[in-house]
């Protein structure tokens, strides 16, 4: 299997093209600038000196993560690769994240399947997720 992952957060070209190929909706130029480099932590997949997956942990470093933008190239689906970026972003909260800090993630669809191979259960009766996304009127 001729795939590395990589510790290294994604360029705004890589992060947008592997959100429009797999499905995710557009983040804007602006917030991706401002966004990205404030990663907590990222992994690149790399086949062939070509990046075909990554994925995210953002947040304040402390009490709360969230794990986000966990994307394949669906040419490279099903090969293992959306596990192995995450046992990847477990590896490094396991080491870095502190007692009780509370990691959430929000799942589309049947990807809960991966999610629940590394603990996260959903919050569902207690709770639901809830999301806005901002709307900016020139
Ligand atoms: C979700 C995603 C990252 C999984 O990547 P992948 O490389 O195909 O995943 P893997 O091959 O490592 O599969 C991991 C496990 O999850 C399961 N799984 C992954 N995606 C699944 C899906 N959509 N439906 C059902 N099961 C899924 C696999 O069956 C596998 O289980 P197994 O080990 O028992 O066989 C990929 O499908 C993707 O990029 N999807 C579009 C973007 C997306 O939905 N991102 C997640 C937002 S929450």
């Amino acid at each position: 299997m001729d795939y590395k992952i990589v510790a290294r957060i994604p360029d705004i070209e890589t992060f947008a093209r592997l959100r429009a190929i797999s499905g995710l909706s557009p983040r804007s130029r602006d917030g991706m600038e401002k966004g990205l480099p404030n990663s907590l932590f990222a992994v690149l997949v790399v086949h062939r000196g070509h990046v075909v997956g990554m994925g995210r942990i953002i947040g304040d470093g402390g009490t709360a993560y969230q794990i986000t933008d966990i994307a394949v190239d669906p040419i490279h689906q099903g090969k293992g690769l959306g596990k192995a970026i995450m046992a990847a972003l477990i590896d490094w909260l396991e080491r870095e994240a502190p007692e009780k800090a509370y990691v959430s993630l929000i799942v589309d669809g049947d990807a809960r399947h991966l999610y629940g191979k590394f603990g996260f259960q959903p919050v569902m009766p207690a709770s639901i997720g809830m999301a806005r996304v901002m709307v900016k009127t020139p």
